[in-house]
């Protein structure tokens, strides 16, 4: 039975369909000091419990230790968990003095309910190595072809940065057609500056497909963008695997006159136009 998280039902739906398991139905409630309270009311026991749930924040989190305890609590003969949007997974090492490993203390706390974790397209793969029961990614990218027009125009498939090359390059891959190249992004941390570098690739007059794992403040996309406007892109379509569009990236993008931004439904939002559930039930 498939378990859904509050905040990923829609997701949860999709991989329902895709692997042909049943939809558990779950109520979700807050006792009156705030606190989360969830009920998994259709029987489970004997069964393999799949809670799905994207750790968009804090109470999406708890949300999903208390599935995974209910699941348990209930009998469940397996309990697998699918994270499809995993938070503090880019926070993978201590990047200033005294800070944790964010990711890390997530994974091990994720692990003590489960038997083990799908969690797709992460920013490094190697966060899997942090979770202490088996753990493995799903590549989602390749479903962010299917949106794209036919006709693309001598397409370049761009990366914003180098560590999203293997992305860009399987978009490529499943549309069919098209060069690859990547950015060079340098971030200051302290300000939020981001400086892109353009690579070797001539843009002028192509249609570009930006891709990265994900869009969060969407500085990068739109730093990227202005370097494509500047050199006369024909069209420039923006997308990304984790659409979390925060700080209103999307606004940002679109008077950047890009001529669409999308990502995928591993976080619910506008711009979650194809579903990355079917790469993650072959992996169930
Ligand atoms: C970082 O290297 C990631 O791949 C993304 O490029 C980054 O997290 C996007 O963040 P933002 O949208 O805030 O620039």
């Amino acid at each position: 039975m498939i378990i859904p998280g509050a905040e990923t039902q829609a997701f949860a739906a999709a991989l329902a369909e895709a692997a042909d398991e049943r939809l558990g139905r779950v109520e979700y409630e807050r006792f009156p000091d705030g606190e989360h309270v969830v009920r998994v009311p259709e029987a489970v026991a004997g069964e393999r419990a799949v809670v799905v749930a994207s750790t968009v924040d804090s109470d999406a989190h708890v949300q999903l230790l208390q599935l995974q305890d209910a699941a348990r609590e209930a009998g469940a003969s397996e309990v697998v968990t699918v994270i499809p949007y995993m938070g503090y997974a880019r926070q993978d090492e201590a990047f200033q003095g005294g800070e944790p490993v964010s990711s890390r203390a997530i994974a091990r706390a994720v692990s003590t309910g489960t038997d083990r974790v799908i969690t797709v397209t992460p920013h490094e793969p190697a966060v899997c190595d942090f979770f202490t029961v088996p753990a493995s990614s799903a590549d989602a990218a390749e479903v962010l072809a299917a949106p794209l027009p036919a006709d693309l125009d001598d397409p370049l498939f761009l990366s914003p940065d180098e560590g999203a090359i293997d992305l860009a390059t399987t978009v490529r891959d499943a549309y069919g057609e098209g060069e690859t190249d990547f950015f060079e992004k340098d971030r200051n941390y302290d300000s939020g500056e981001i400086t892109i570098t353009p690579g070797d690739a001539p843009i002028e007059g192509r249609d570009v497909v930006l891709a990265d794992d994900i869009i969060a403040t969407g500085s990068t996309m739109s730093e990227s963008v202005a370097v494509l406007n500047d050199r006369d892109a024909r069209r420039v379509f923006v997308t990304c695997v984790h659409p979390m569009l925060a700080s209103g990236a999307l606004t940002k993008l679109s008077a950047a006159g890009v001529e669409a931004v999308y990502g995928t439904d591993t976080l619910e939002r506008v711009a979650s136009e194809v579903s990355a559930a079917p790469v993650v039930a072959e992996k169930l």
